[in-house]
């Protein structure tokens, strides 16, 4: 009934061998703003395609008449439910069809998938119109999910279902994490919607409960990389654990800021007067979780008064990113603004992520859950997050693309 369409699966797990290129996008919407960004993924044709969440917002299309609100909640108080206007999802699936026909995508839950119905029915697009490998991983839900990208194991978390540490998410995820298998696959990547680590105003501490129930478990297992989105800008982190800078931590990356009807996040948490109050970041599942800084710079604080040391880098604008690993050490991270697609393609942001596991032996670094807010007595550990500039980049990929060499 259709016309034959074909794809390229992704490489065996091997430490030799990666898709070419990833594109992590979050929070896409269909706007003009989607245009662009879907525009500007096509040009960097990416081998696998990574939703981190917020899909549609089919949930709030005929309330706002399609035009968007910034606070739903507060331009349409008397909405009774968020709708599940499924002309909306067949919409964005055309819009999609030029990528999704050719490039694997891999999707997990956002706010804006919940689409509450009567009865207490809930994601119901999402469960419906997506097939993720819960089987094939062990998880037996469409909530959580791994899958293998050669090289690289994924890991997709879900957010508005039970993240603690009692309950089968977070059991699976154990599991999970015990059997990886380094050699085969020595890049571990973790995405969820909502950011533990986010300097903006919006969605500020938001889900800290998560962070504190889980962030000790993807720390003594060494993730690499974890992506977000949720929050409508660009964030970049330094390596952090439990608020501290820490080598051993994850580099955490926020890319909700596909194009979405909301606007973009132009905020921060440490703007003079926009430190939001504690209750004013809700969860739309978990409880709050608030915390005051126990030290540093914001000691005793909600909000720092500067942009946060673990806050590498942060721009308002609309994007995607695309992470291309090179071999079992580098991997080059390169986040695409959409108003670079229109002229010389200049990076908004773009590093190597380095993994130097040899500097966190399970003898040096504990495990077990630090006090929370708690500083490192050594902030200046080497970090392995590297900037290099594109000229010494441009030469490393030459050097790997001619001799297959590993540069250290
Ligand atoms: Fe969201």
């Amino acid at each position: 009934m259709s016309d034959e369409y074909s794809f390229k699966t992704m490489p065996s797990p091997s430490p030799n061998a990666y898709p070419s290129r990833i594109a992590v996008i979050g929070d896409l919407g269909l706007t003009s703003n989607s245009s662009t960004t879907i525009d500007h993924v096509i040009k960097n044709d990416p081998a696998l395609v990574l939703m981190v969440g917020d899909l549609t917002y089919a949930n709030q299309y005929l309330t706002t008449g399609g035009q968007g609100a910034s606070c739903f909640s507060c331009s349409f108080p008397n909405a009774p439910i968020r709708e599940t206007y499924q002309p909306r999802w067949d919409g964005w699936g055309r819009f999609m069809e030029p990528l999704t026909s050719r490039v694997p995508m891999m999707v997990i839950e956002g706010n804006h998938e919940i689409e509450p119905q009567v009865n207490g029915i809930t994601f119901q697009s999402y469960l419906t119109r997506f097939a993720v490998p819960s089987e094939e991983s062990r998880s037996n839900s469409s909530f959580y999910y791994s899958f293998n990208a050669g090289g690289a194991h994924f890991i997709m978390l879900g957010a508005y279902v039970d993240y603690n540490i009692t309950g089968t998410q977070y059991s699976w995820l154990v599991d999970d994490l015990h059997r990886v298998n380094r050699s085969l696959t020595p890049w571990v990547v973790a995405a969820w919607h909502p950011p533990w680590y986010n300097s903006y105003n919006s969605h500020y501490q938001e889900f800290e409960c998560m962070r504190q129930e889980m962030e000790a478990l993807l720390y003594q297992y060494k993730v690499d990389i974890v992506f977000n989105g949720h929050v409508h800008a660009y964030e970049r982190m330094n390596r952090v654990y439990n608020y501290t800078l820490d080598p051993c931590g994850p580099v955490y990356i926020t890319v909700g800021d596909g194009g979405n009807i909301e606007k973009v996040d132009v905020d921060f948490a440490d703007d003079p007067g926009k430190c939001p109050k504690p209750d004013d970041n809700k969860p739309e599942f978990g409880g709050l979780c608030h915390l005051n800084f126990t030290s540093g710079p914001a000691k005793g604080k909600f909000c720092w008064s500067k942009q946060p040391e673990w806050s590498a880098y942060r721009e308002s604008s609309f994007g995607h990113g695309i992470l291309e690993v090179v071999n079992s050490t580098y991997a080059l991270w390169t986040w695409h603004r959409n108003q670079d697609a229109y002229k010389e393609d200049k990076p908004g942001d773009q590093i190597f992520i380095v993994r130097q596991p040899e500097l966190c032996s399970p003898t040096t670094k504990e495990t077990s859950n630090p006090p929370q807010g708690a500083r490192a007595s050594d902030p200046a550990s080497p970090s392995s997050t590297v900037i290099l500039s594109s000229k010494t980049m441009w030469l490393m990929s030459l050097l790997v693309a001619l001799f297959g060499i590993v540069v250290r």
